[in-house]
């Protein structure tokens, strides 16, 4: 493994590294991605990579689409891949270039409409706890009459902003893993939807962007197929981190209310939930199965960041230790490992966090890094 010199403290990224400045940004802002990093932190490695127009970029974990949008402003090409349906709904909306007049007659129809009431008797109880009664009336509603609209751009849209809209007056909070109900007064759904549309329709005036071609592809970071050899001048991305946030649970009440079809159990492609390991990259450390499932997927979508990587590409990863009851496992030395011995030289890992980490919520195991390896494509 390698050792510990090559870490190098960056404790001024420590919130870059999170979703936590996006609140603040323009349409970054058009859904509260926990797992994602900063619009700033995109542009630190644009500037450490020298990005410049002509280039093409790869977010292979793309989330709520961070890289992708920070590229589209920038005038950059870029290309996101996420096995989660959700997260690619959200980047495609954040992306899509829009017609404001008609988005605004969209608007005013939807609210001169008469409520009705829709059937919410079949949603799960989780769902029904996390809302007013009248708060999942009006959400029905709306969602009704969001399924008339006919250009699915549009209705994409609208969509998103009552996703918003209803985490906005919802109960549910996400904790870690789980979802926590803690009810608490809200403004109606109706006046609270209205808000942000409107403030959808600003940030889009507002937003400059120079033309590239940016796109978001749903698929397995594992097996890029559909992407062709040496494509990319350069990665930027952050993999789901090991045991720490599960994808498809968090996200249980958006998936049943928005995206009904999809079977939130049945998303095996995600990092790690395959804990039949034909190959562990690390036997002698013993690692827990879970480790060696997470690590042996990493290399994995590692090998196909190396197949459409130029020779040179740069790559910035965010990586953070994992932690288990009797030991934190330093993913980011292991996967800066990995990497080397998949043909990438790596120029630097910094350490931009190194957070509490406790077992039952309260006892404390120890300090999990959060860190950012820099790496190239060498062979
Ligand atoms: C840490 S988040 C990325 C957040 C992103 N940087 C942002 O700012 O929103 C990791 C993402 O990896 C996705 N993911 C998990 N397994 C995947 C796989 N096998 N292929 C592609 N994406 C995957 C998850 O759905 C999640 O959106």
């Amino acid at each position: 493994m390698l050792d510990l010199s090559i870490l190098e403290p960056k404790p001024e990224w420590a919130k870059l590294v999170t979703f936590i400045p996006n609140k603040k940004v323009p349409i970054h802002n058009w859904f509260y991605f926990k797992e994602g990093f900063s619009r700033d932190f995109v542009i630190k490695i644009f500037d450490i990579f020298k990005v410049r127009e002509g280039m093409k970029i790869l977010d292979p974990f793309c989330g709520s689409g961070t890289t992708l949008l920070v590229a589209k402003e920038f005038g950059i090409d870029a290309c996101g891949v996420d096995a989660s349906p959700l997260a690619v709904f959200v980047t495609q909306v954040k992306l899509a270039d829009y017609d404001i007049d008609e988005l605004n007659k969209v608007s005013e129809m939807l609210f001169k409409k008469g409520f009705r009431k829709c059937d919410i008797g079949k949603l799960s109880w989780l769902t029904k706890a996390a809302f007013s009664k009248y708060a999942l009336e009006d959400i029905a509603f709306f969602k009704e009459e969001i399924k008339q609209i006919e250009d699915p751009k549009i209705r994409n849209f609208f969509t998103l902003a009552l996703m918003n809209s209803a985490n906005k007056v919802s109960y549910a909070i996400k904790d870690g893993s789980y979802i926590r109900i803690h009810k608490k007064p809200h403004p109606p759904l109706r006046k609270v939807f209205k808000a942000i549309i409107k403030k959808m329709i600003k940030d889009l005036k507002r937003f400059k962007c120079k033309g590239s071609n940016v796109e978001v592809i749903l698929g397995d970071a594992r097996d890029l197929k559909f992407l062709t050899d040496e494509e990319f001048d350069a990665i930027i991305t952050s993999p789901p981190y090991l045991n720490k946030i599960e994808y498809t649970k968090v996200y249980r009440i958006e998936y049943e209310l928005f995206f009904p079809h999809v079977k939130v159990d049945s998303l095996r492609s995600y990092i790690g939930m395959n804990t039949n390991v034909k190959n562990d990259p690390f036997p002698e450390l013993q690692l827990p199965l879970a480790a060696k499932a997470y690590l042996s997927d990493i290399n994995k979508s590692l090998e196909e960041i190396r197949r459409v990587s130029k020779i040179g590409a740069k790559i910035a990863l965010v990586i953070a230790e994992g932690a288990f009851p009797d030991r934190i496992v330093p993913c980011d030395l292991l996967i800066a490992e990995l990497a080397e011995r998949i043909g990438f030289h790596i120029d630097k890992i910094f350490v931009a966090a190194k957070r509490v980490v406790t077992r039952d919520r309260t006892i404390k195991i120890g300090r999990a890094r959060e860190s950012v390896i820099l790496m190239q494509r060498s062979i």
